[in-house]
């Protein structure tokens, strides 16, 4: 619900309510958290009510002063009176960098605003979801800019974006463009960002805010396995059940910049979009420009909710296509069992023994195209290799199919190895710059998604290999950071705006291959998980999480990733041991514990396991199937984090809430062990719950008195299932 009264707008979701104000021309940002019945008037919200000693003045028609500089600003701009961190900033014509927008009016409409070319959220029939337009404009620097609100009243989202208008004569160039900024009146918050770096992505860290600038950003070109577009601010002694918490995360796939600024007032400025370091964006009279969508949320019932309401809001409205609601497959890929060293014979016999245990889909991984026997060649060459594949990709899946099972397909079509045909055939299609030595990465070089001339390649790629529907499923990779990003077209202009160009030829190119193939099932991923993110989320509806599969790695990235996105979008494979990456041994029923609340896979040649590990897996793999729709639609709660403790507690709750699964991992075991319970959370106090053995419960008991957790030895795992009787 949007309203708007006396000068106040106020944006309310059944738990939040985002409140600005109209202020002497000014847009001032008043509240963000629990809703509120009774909204204020615009006076009793202001920060404060004088101007202090230093803050430069607007005078206001009664002749009283106010500034900018002492107030929370809705979207703040560079060069007046508010020194804090700016939304917004351009260089002008004449040289200077000044923008002041001036409330102009606004709009409010039923149903959610879209952004032309950029992922976003979106509503469907019967939503509660409106959109708020507030216009502002700086007549001097001639650029207007149109605030874009969405307010999902039943997920307690807000969404944001930001259309500028080159409304003047000039061209201009924008420099900053934020697609979200708050000013939280109050700045006694931990900020928690998710970090890492290949193969230990998104592990959250939590420091608390201190004054000045506080930002995780990339600029790689992708989002990175090193920092992630998400970040909250939470009560200092807030957990996963209580205090307060805010998150706000960007539905964005390049380079980023997610921060707070910390002012000398307490005030907590929050901020998120597009990295200004190399993006000049020139707007020539009449064009616009739309930022990404930034999602903001509230919860006041600690960190577990805040993550709650993203994943309901991305699984259900993020996501889109067939593959939202139906079981996605349980898949295996022969990337760890064979890497670059396979044929037609071997892909086949790993497919057949698993089309033996129920697995439904296998997974030809990379080195299938060009002379790929390492990964120095071939990229960009998408042509089956005949010694490997004699008979081709046709061949190949034929025969998987007559197993029973779908066939899938890695390809990399970002990318272009200096030893390829399409190499030697355009040189000046990777980004590079004339002149200046390119560096390597994986041996690779990155096409330039800014040219149509190189997308249109890419998307008659996937018509050749598609159109015949021999492939169900494709995974799409990207292994590589970007360097030297210049493009051979457009010239001098052009070349601050190749950045974020790529990335919206990106979401072109996956834009057109979703919707010519909706049948097939895309999974994201880049190096594992260097490109998790809301962007690729809009148009895959899963992302391989992390090229670590070790089990106990995993509990930590999962749980890392689960801040801010649901289990259904990770990918999540049981893989051989000694593990690859940390060669750790792990039991199969670990591995297969930790996988199988994500969409699970097996990436091993399932022919080296004995019986009895062919037993487990034929077990998780018809569990899975049992249990997907309690793991992909129900509610996370975190009973037990990795971080700081031996062990982890995941409880998912059906959305009926007539089943709930316990999953239980102790990393680490002690002997002589403590007593450990762990209380499970939102059941029906009053209500029966039977486990598989056929063990009653009281809702009260298992909430109150709890679950008994034994830690006795490393490795142990658990998955209950208690069902309402
Ligand atoms: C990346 C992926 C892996 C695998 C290899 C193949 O690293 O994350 O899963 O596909 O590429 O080269």
């Amino acid at each position: 619900m949007i309203s708007f009264q006396k000068n106040v707008f106020h944006l309310a979701t059944k738990k939040t309510s985002y409140i600005i104000g109209v202020f002497h021309g000014q847009l001032l940002n008043l509240y963000f958290g629990k809703r509120l019945k009774n909204i204020p008037d615009i006076g009793d919200m202001l920060t404060v009510s004088y101007s202090r000693t230093f803050s430069p003045v607007d005078i206001r028609a009664d002749g009283t002063e106010y500034s900018t500089a002492d107030l929370t600003v809705e979207y703040p701009t560079f060069g007046t009176a508010d020194f804090r961190s700016p939304a917004f900033c351009a260089t002008y014509a004449d040289g200077t960098a000044v923008t002041r927008f001036e409330y102009q009016g606004y709009e409010i409409s039923e149903g959610k605003y879209s952004l032309p070319g950029l992922p976003a959220v979106y509503s469907e029939e019967g939503d509660r979801v409106s959109t708020l337009k507030i216009i502002m404009s700086d007549e001097v620097a001639g650029v207007t800019a149109e605030l874009y609100y969405g307010v999902f009243e039943d997920y307690n989202a807000i969404t944001r974006s930001v259309k500028f208008i080159n409304s003047g004569e000039n061209a201009f160039d924008i420099t900053r463009a934020m697609s979200l900024s708050v000013d939280l009146r109050r700045a006694d918050f931990d900020m928690v960002t998710l970090n890492g770096a290949w193969a230990r992505e998104r592990l959250p860290e939590r420091a608390p805010l201190r004054i000045g600038i506080q930002q995780v950003a990339s600029t790689r070109g992708i989002t990175s396995h090193h920092e992630n577009p998400f970040f909250a601010l939470v009560d200092g002694n807030a957990d996963e059940t209580s205090g307060e918490a805010y998150g706000f995360n960007l539905i964005y796939s390049g380079n980023f910049v997610a921060g707070v600024h910390k002012d000398n007032y307490n005030c907590a400025r929050a901020f998120i979009g597009i990295n200004p370091q190399n993006f000049t964006w020139r707007l020539e009279k009449g064009e616009c420009f739309y930022t990404p969508e930034a999602v903001a949320v509230y919860s006041d019932s600690g960190i577990g909710e805040m993550s709650r309401i993203f994943h309901r809001l991305y699984r259900e409205r993020l996501c889109k296509g067939k593959f939202r609601d139906i079981r996605r497959p349980v898949l295996i890929n022969n990337w760890e069992a064979t890497y670059f060293d396979f044929n037609e014979e071997k892909i086949v016999e790993i497919a057949k023994t698993a089309a033996g245990v129920g697995i439904e889909l296998m997974v030809l991984d990379d080195g299938w195209f060009g002379k790929r026997n390492s990964d120095n060649c071939s990229l960009g060459d998408w042509v089956e290799d005949p010694q490997k594949l004699p008979n081709g990709i046709k061949g190949l899946s034929q025969r998987i199919k007559a197993l029973g099972m779908n066939f899938g397909l890695w390809v990399e079509p970002e990318m272009v190895s200096p030893d390829s045909d399409l190499n030697r055939s355009h040189p000046d299609w990777c980004l590079h710059i004339d002149g200046r030595k390119s560096t390597l990465g994986r041996n690779q070089l990155v096409l330039d998604l800014t040219r149509k001339d190189v997308t249109d390649y890419i998307k008659s790629v996937f018509d050749r290999l598609l159109s015949d529907g021999d492939i169900s499923y494709i995974k799409w990779d990207m292994n590589r950071s970007m360097t030297e990003v210049g493009s051979a077209v457009g010239g001098p202009a052009a070349q601050g705006k190749v950045y974020h160009a790529y990335v919206l030829g990106l979401y072109d190119i996956m834009d057109y291959v979703t919707k010519n193939y909706p049948d097939v099932l895309f999974e994201g991923c880049s190096g594992g998980g260097a490109r998790f993110d809301g962007g690729i989320l809009h148009y895959f509806p899963q992302i391989w999480t992390s090229d670590d599969t070790d089990a106990l790695e995993r509990i930590y990235i999962q749980y890392g990733t689960s801040m801010c996105y649901p289990y259904s979008t990770m990918g999540a494979h049981v893989s051989a041991v000694p593990n690859h990456q940390v060669h750790r041994t792990t039991p199969i029923k670990m591995r297969g514990d930790v996988s199988i609340c994500g969409q699970l896979g097996y990436e091993l040649d399932l022919n080296k396991l004995d019986e009895k590990d062919m037993d487990s897996v034929r077990e998780q793999v018809s569990a899975y199937k049992r249990l997907y729709d309690v793991f992909h639609t129900g509610d996370l709660y975190r009973l037990m984090v990795p971080q700081g403790n031996n062990a982890a507690v995941n409880e998912f709750l059906a959305e009926d809430k007539n089943t709930v699964i316990i999953c239980t991992y102790v990393m680490k075991g002690s002997p002589n062990m403590p007593y450990g319970f762990v209380k499970l959370r939102a059941l029906d106090a009053d209500a029966t719950y039977e486990d598989e053995s056929g063990i009653r419960y009281t809702g009260e008991y298992l909430m109150n008195f709890g679950k008994k957790l034994s830690y006795n030895h490393d490795y142990i795992s658990d998955i209950t299932v208690f069902k309402k009787v």
